[in-house]
């Protein structure tokens, strides 16, 4: 379990100072795939920095399986780190060296007997699907085999976290894909813990069951992904998980609803009892459900074509029927 306890980091900028991380606190259990997102420079890169010590936050403490980060030597900390792999949006292979090479290079710095080191290269490359490219350089492969390469490299010391850095943002969406689903293997086959930091609601929403919301160097918001995409509480959460496309819906007469879908309501034919049984029609505007661990989440969106009343008795119906609900009158 990896605990981080009210961190706050700042780093020194001309005169005066950035605060990256302010009163940070968040669990990540053990086989988890937590998400972590955010806008660019709400201070992931330098939360998920911290879990493994390259950043020390000026207070607070990272606590990893039961040991705080800053009371230990320098020794017991690089031990702690081959615990924990770490991959980045730019790979970060060894140019020079081949695939395996690249590999095997955490395993060299274990000082783990060659043969022994061989055949654990051997497995990674397995298990990422890249056997055949043993002997090639990185240059000579795409990135999403970069970013395997990546990620058989930081499972090489048997780590039980994996920290994935906006691991798929420099890839193509069927690449970004092909990685989540070796991370999801990982994951559920190795038991690898895995933190996965990105500005893309997609890679969180195929990945991850938990998700924390960083704005602005604060946890704006933390729960299972289900909940808060069914139900995001705070501004940037809502801003994140509602396409631009609901935002920007304006009607008419200015009587909106929104309607979340929760895992339960999804099936029920909401908008076509709403005219059959109160002779109200709904303008759908806007639709979007989708499966997220084995349920149905979604948003729908409608306008009202009558008038102040109509608009009081579909939030009565949708109350009554138990549907979430969003309205609004402009
Ligand atoms: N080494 C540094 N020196 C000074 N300021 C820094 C340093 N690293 C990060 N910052 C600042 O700290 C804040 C948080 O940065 P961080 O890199 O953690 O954001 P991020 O959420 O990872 O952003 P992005 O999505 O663009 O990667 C930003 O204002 C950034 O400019
Ligand atoms: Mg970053």
């Amino acid at each position: 379990m990896i605990e981080l306890i009210n961190l706050e980091k700042t780093y020194p900028s001309g005169n005066g100072k950035v605060v990256a991380l302010s009163d940070v606190n968040l669990t990540i259990s053990d086989g988890d795939v937590f998400g972590i997102i955010g806008l660019s420079g709400a201070g992931k890169s330098t939360l998920v920095r911290c879990i493994n010590f390259l950043e020390q936050p000026q207070s607070g403490k990272v606590i990893v399986d039961g040991v705080d980060l800053s009371s230990v030597s320098q020794k017991e900390l690089r031990k702690i780190r081959r615990n924990i792999g770490m991959i980045f949006q730019s790979f970060n292979l060894l140019e020079q060296r081949t695939v395996e090479k690249n590999v095997l290079f955490p395993l060299e710095l274990a000082k783990i007997p060659k043969e022994k080191a061989q055949k654990r290269v051997d497995e990674l490359l397995e298990i990422v699907g890249l056997s055949d490219k043993k002997k090639a350089y990185p240059s000579q492969l795409s990135g999403g085999q970069k970013q395997r390469v990546a990620i058989a490299r930081a499972l090489a010391t048997y780590p039980k976290y994996l920290l994935c850095d906006e691991a798929t943002s420099a890839l193509d969406p069927n690449t970004t894909s092909s990685i989540l689903s070796l991370l999801k293997k990982i994951n559920s086959e190795l038991g690898v813990t895995i933190i996965v930091i990105t500005h893309e609601m997609k890679v969180i929403e195929s990945v991850c069951s938990k998700v924390a919301v960083i704005d602005n160097s604060k946890i704006a918001e933390v729960g299972d992904v289900s909940e808060v995409f069914s139900n995001p509480k705070s501004e940037i959460a809502k801003e994140l998980v509602i396409p631009d496309l609901i935002r920007s819906i304006k009607n008419q007469n200015g009587y909106k609803f929104r309607l979340v879908f929760n895992g339960e309501s999804s099936n029920t034919p909401t908008i076509s009892a709403l005219a059959l049984e109160k002779g109200i029609s709904a303008n759908i505007i806007y639709a979007d459900t989708k499966l997220i661990d084995g349920k149905i989440y979604g948003h729908l969106v409608f306008t009202l074509s009558g008038g102040r009343e109509q608009f009081e008795e579909t939030k009565k119906f949708l109350e009554e029927k138990g549907v979430k609900y969003f309205a609004e009158a402009e």
